[in-house]
């Protein structure tokens, strides 16, 4: 095998994804109304010796009282973003009291990433990490969708390096997806003595078919899962533990089936199997109400897809089409309405008064 071709691969990675980026850099985005918590919300400043709106900016990152958010960012899906942090803001009792960490990859230029999210939501407490992803990119390999090869898919794998040590639990959501639900409830979900991990889980799915036959035929691989009763989980709405994440060092386990990939294919998909060979089976369950995956519809034909039966916390457009592209297209799936609401785009019919 020649070498530079070893070198190039990453650098490819980088480059395809921010040529998505690149096509979208005319979008503009009308400002969010403010959001105030209501009377009984715990003050975050209590414990806290100043009451200037700076201090209490600051202390609301180092909070146990605070939500923390973590999303990643980048213009491909700022769209999305927007549409999720809105609908955060809207449906929450406390939403000064939710802090947003957003992720970017440190190709992208994260002072616009900032003043893009800053014009819309003037209130927010947010901060904008940069995530080397030029470190995972030589870890990746390529999977049947390109758009999950992107490097910052990866940033959900590193946020207990990437988010200060203070921040000690965190919800992690993906950018194409609505909460109608207070997301203090999600934040809240109780991790038990040991658990890292909480979100919904899957068991009817086949479990078998997010690996591949070599790594069911190795005589060892499969023994990962002794002992533990697998199931499928989505890994775009986590609630994780970071303390215990850091203490266990979790990341390193990722990276270590990564580096396995990348010598015998064990897996198809992007990011996610690496968080099965980890976590499945060691996750507290979150009810399905919190991730009404799919709704992205099939990733070959494009076919709408239906809510799966039961309440509706969050909906997730996950798989391949997405909701701001269909409805630009004109061509959108009935369930694309759910989401529209949220969209804070700036066409220019829509003036605001
Ligand atoms: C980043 O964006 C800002 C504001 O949009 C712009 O002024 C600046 O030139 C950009 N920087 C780079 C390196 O592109
Ligand atoms: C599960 O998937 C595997 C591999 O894709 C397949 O061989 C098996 O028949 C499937 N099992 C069921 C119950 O569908």
């Amino acid at each position: 095998m020649p070498k530079p071709l070893i070198i190039v691969f990453p650098l490819l990675l980088l480059l395809l994804c921010s040529t998505v980026n690149g096509t979208q850099q005319q979008q503009r985005f009308k400002e969010a109304p403010q959001f105030y918590n209501s009377p009984d919300c715990s003050s975050i400043l209590n414990d806290a010796e100043s009451e200037s709106n700076d201090d209490d900016d600051a202390a609301i990152f180092c909070s146990d009282k605070a939500v923390h958010v973590a999303m990643t960012l980048d213009t491909a899906y700022i769209r999305g973003s927007m549409a999720a942090i809105l609908s955060i803001l809207q449906h929450s009792s406390c939403p000064q009291n939710i802090a947003f960490h957003f992720v970017s990859s440190a190709s992208a230029n994260a002072s616009q990433l900032r003043a893009i999210i800053f014009t819309s939501f003037p209130y927010l407490k947010f901060r904008v990490y940069t995530f080397d992803d030029s470190a995972v990119a030589r870890l990746i390999s390529t999977s049947i969708r390109s758009a999950l090869d992107c490097p910052l898919n990866y940033a959900r794998s590193y946020l207990a390096n990437i988010l200060p040590l203070c921040v000690r639990r965190v919800v992690y959501l993906d950018s194409d997806l609505v909460l109608v639900d207070d997301i203090a409830k999600l934040a809240a979900t109780p991790l038990g003595h040991d658990s890292v991990l909480a979100a919904p889980e899957y068991c009817n799915a086949n479990f078998t078919s997010y690996f591949t036959p070599s790594f069911w035929s190795n005589p060892s691989l499969p023994l990962t899962f002794a002992n533990r009763k697998a199931c499928y989980f989505n890994t775009g709405v986590m609630v994780i533990d970071l303390d215990r994440w850091r203490d266990g060092q979790f990341t390193t386990r990722i990276e270590e089936w990564m580096e396995l990939q990348k010598r015998m294919r064990i897996y198809e998909l992007g990011s996610l199997p690496p968080f099965l060979l980890v976590f499945a089976g060691k996750i507290v369950p979150v009810d399905h109400r919190w991730n009404q995956h799919g709704l992205g519809g099939d990733n070959f034909r494009g076919l709408c897809r239906d809510l799966h039966p039961g309440p509706v916390s969050l909906l997730h457009w996950s798989g391949k089409g997405k909701p701001w592209a269909r409805l630009d297209a004109s061509r959108p799936c009935p369930l694309d309405a759910l989401w529209a609401p949220y969209d804070l785009l700036q066409t220019p019919f829509s003036l605001d008064s």
